[in-house]
């Protein structure tokens, strides 16, 4: 396993990480997760990654049980939770400051932990001054809640004033984003974020690196029984990633890149994982899987990541055909 720097801090969170999106209190129940976590922990994961959100607090739970149960050392970990959807109260979602102490104070019960090492706003709340989720962010670590905190899905303009605001207050400033960012989906990561990198040192811990599945070839022919496009409780997610004309051409390219990974001598979640890897300004990938032989397969990545030499890499842009443009350097 390789670590990096989370941004500009001291902190080093492992290449792949493992998160429980969908599968955890889902498709996963706690003696799995034990087992898939226990597979990604030896295989050097140390960023295990939640929110309060998922599955209403359960996913929390399972994570917090299995931590319990495998005994390991707090100090050998970087866990996470991200706040935003705690429950249907009207005071239960969003960044005011009593929903993200509440909402905190909550998973941290619920993971059986005294802190979360990265503390994340899960998405932007346009009724929140961004002052007022600063300031709460703060607090939390301040109280010992969490050491680190950043953003899930913010725009670079609402960043900045959130990085701006904290040093103008003399309070923490938000140190990672977590976005989404896959061979479909480079915007943020690769173009709109990019001056951030620079300027405020933000880190990136980044979700859905397989298109939710879709990179890996199995929804190129149908949709497999028990796949997450077949539960019934993401059917929007299948009809966004697979039953609109945008979806089935990335279902093309995806049979394009195949015979271009076998070519390599790789797997297609192998491609997909370390392409994201290639990325110097993602710190860390986050993985999902609903089996151990997924984890397993997925951790492999670390191990193929130099195949995709600039020779590779050019291959699989001229596939997928979608690089966001660049700004202008002047300077020529
Ligand atoms: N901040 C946010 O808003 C946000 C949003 C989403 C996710 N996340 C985080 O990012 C993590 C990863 O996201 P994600 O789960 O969407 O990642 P992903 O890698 O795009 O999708 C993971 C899913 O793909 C399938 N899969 C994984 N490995 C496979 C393999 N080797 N072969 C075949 N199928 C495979 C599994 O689903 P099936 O087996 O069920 O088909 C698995 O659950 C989440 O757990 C969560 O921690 C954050």
């Amino acid at each position: 396993m390789e670590y990096r720097f989370l941004g500009k801090s001291g902190l080093k969170v492992s290449a792949l990480s493992f998160g429980s999106w969908v599968t955890f209190g889902e498709q996963v129940d706690t003696d799995l997760a034990y087992e898939q976590m226990k597979t990604a922990y030896d295989a050097g994961v140390n960023f295990f990654d939640n929110a309060e959100g998922y599955e209403g607090g359960k996913s929390e739970e399972i994570m917090g049980d299995v931590i319990k149960k495998a005994g390991w050392k707090r100090s050998d970990l970087v866990l996470s939770t991200k706040i935003f959807w705690g429950g249907d109260g009207p005071n239960d979602t969003g960044l005011s400051f009593k929903h993200i102490k509440e909402g905190t104070e909550a998973a941290l019960k619920r993971m059986k932990t005294d802190y979360v090492d990265l503390l994340f706003c899960h998405r932007p709340d346009m009724h929140t001054p961004i002052e007022e989720t600063v300031w709460a962010m703060d607090q939390m670590i301040r109280e010992g809640k969490a050491l680190y905190w950043g953003t899930s899905e913010w725009s670079a303009e609402d960043l900045r004033i959130a990085y701006e605001v904290a040093r103008r207050e003399h309070l923490r400033p938000p140190l990672m984003e977590q976005p989404q960012y896959n061979m479909f989906h480079r915007e943020r990561v690769e173009r709109e974020y990019s001056k951030l990198y620079r300027d405020i040192g933000l880190g990136t811990t980044i979700w859905s690196p397989l298109a939710s599945g879709l990179l890996t070839g199995k929804y190129n022919d149908s949709v497999p029984e028990g796949s997450r496009l077949d539960l019934e409780k993401y059917s929007w997610l299948r009809k966004i990633l697979i039953e609109t004309e945008e979806g089935r051409s990335k279902i093309e390219k995806v049979k394009k890149l195949a015979p271009f990974a076998k070519e390599l001598g790789i797997t297609m979640p192998q491609m997909a994982l370390a392409w994201c890897l290639k990325n110097p300004n993602v710190s860390t990938v986050i993985t999902g899987a609903s089996t151990v032989k997924q984890v397993e397969q997925n951790m492999s990545a670390m191990d193929v990541v130099d195949k995709l030499d600039d020779e590779a890499m050019d291959k699989i842009e001229s596939i997928l055909d979608n690089k966001p443009g660049q700004e202008q350097d002047w300077r020529g």
